[in-house]
């Protein structure tokens, strides 16, 4: 597992491997705006601000994914321990 901090607040969040970084914020009570769920349609995009995702998606383009400043959290993950997230 791995958490995700939102920097407005500084709350922190576990990603349990079994729940998605949408579900594990939803759980906490943030939304965040999704449709496809499955990494298509780039509508739960966002920007991360620092540590590098694990990119599940096939939205973003390689480059994109390499700049490692936003993901997409319904399918995508941490490669590290912490992702600090924009939100
Ligand atoms: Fe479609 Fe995340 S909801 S890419």
């Amino acid at each position: 597992s791995f958490e995700v901090k939102l920097a407005s607040s500084g709350k922190c969040v576990s990603v349990a491997p079994t729940k998605s970084v949408v579900a594990a914020l939803r759980e906490a009570g943030v939304n965040i705006e999704v449709s496809c769920e499955q990494g298509v349609c780039g509508t739960c995009l966002t920007r991360v601000l620092e540590g590098e995702p694990d990119h599940r998606d096939n939205y973003l383009t390689d480059e994109e994914k390499a700049a490692n400043n936003q993901f997409l959290p319904c399918c995508s993950r941490a490669r590290g321990k912490l992702l600090v997230l924009d939100l």
